[in-house]
């Protein structure tokens, strides 16, 4: 099957940039939500008229929205518990019911966001708050902030 090459490029790739060897779960999870991190501070920027609205762009937001929300919750393992710089809350795994809710309510917020196809602030307004909603509660409940 597709594991053996693509194994091999993974390897591959470890070797010809030791830097990245450390890369796993935990990177790709702070990837996916250092890419939030920047969309909500665009979108921010344009709800505040820092940067003029732009339809393509918000839309384009809340897409990313739903997609990190799909692909999230797929990088926590066990063994992803602890290591690199993860802010992650033992809570993850030990109050596994209460994630799932967590992350299944990101999922669904951020597919109805996306499905509003916004076409003003108003509108783009609506969505990206009942998105942004959800980064603060679960990072109440399962991310332990280290600075
Ligand atoms: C379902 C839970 C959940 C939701 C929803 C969520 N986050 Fe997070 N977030 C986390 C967890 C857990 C971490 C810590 C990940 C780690 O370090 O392993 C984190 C980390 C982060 C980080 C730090 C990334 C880094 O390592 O540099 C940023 C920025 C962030 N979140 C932004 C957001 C924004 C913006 C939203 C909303 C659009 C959001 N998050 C929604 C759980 C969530």
């Amino acid at each position: 099957m597709m594991l053996r090459p693509m194994l091999a490029a993974i390897l591959a790739t470890a070797v010809i940039l030791p830097s990245i060897a450390l890369a796993g779960p935990i990177e790709d999870r702070q990837a996916i939500m250092k890419g939030n991190g920047r969309d909500t501070k665009m979108g921010g920027d344009m709800l505040k008229g820092a940067v003029p609205f732009d339809a393509a762009t918000a839309n384009k937001i809340l897409a990313n929205y739903a997609a990190a929300a799909k692909a999230f919750p797929t990088h926590f393992p066990a063994s992803s518990k602890t290591g690199g710089e993860t802010e992650a809350s033992p809570a993850i795994w030990t109050m596994a019911a209460d994630w799932k809710i967590a992350t299944d309510k990101f999922q669904k917020d951020t597919a109805a966001a996306a499905a509003m196809t916004v076409t003003d602030a108003a509108s783009f307004g609506k969505a990206f708050g009942m998105v942004t909603a959800n980064c603060k509660s679960c990072h109440e409940g399962f991310r332990i902030k280290k600075s």
